[in-house]
């Protein structure tokens, strides 16, 4: 079998939703301490809705992977869905993610946290 899939691949070779989000009104930075990879997350959010979302990471191909597919899972999608996407949702949206790669799901979840965060504390009614 192969070590990964082919949702892995195909969003690692055209990650969805690359780049900054000027007008984003939350936005999150995490990295990982052990392998060194950073994900900012930008997110615009209107009336409780994930009006658009943007990513950038410098990083493994699973974590551009998975942010790919994160910002994908929470597009338009309420504030509250948003909140709740785990790490274990992006890996089984990207089809599975080795074992060892798991870790860069959680990089996904953390910067989507992050983002949500920065918009509750500054974001709101910017
Ligand atoms: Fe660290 Fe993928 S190896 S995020």
């Amino acid at each position: 079998m192969a070590l990964y899939s082919e949702k892995v691949m195909d969003h690692f070779r055209n990650p969805r939703n690359v780049g900054v989000l000027e007008d984003a009104n939350g936005v999150g930075t995490v990295g990982n301490a052990k392998c060194g990879d950073i994900m900012k997350m930008y997110l615009k959010i209107e009336d409780d809705i994930v009006k658009d979302v943007k990513f950038e990471t410098f990083g493994c191909g699973s974590a551009i992977a998975s942010s790919s597919m994160a910002t994908e899972l929470i597009k338009g999608k309420p504030v509250e869905e948003a909140r709740k996407l785990t790490n274990e949702a992006v890996a089984e949206a990207l089809d599975g993610l080795p074992d060892y790669k798991m870790h860069c799901s959680v990089l996904a979840q953390e910067a989507i946290e992050a983002a949500l965060k920065d918009y509750e504390e500054h974001g709101q009614g910017a």
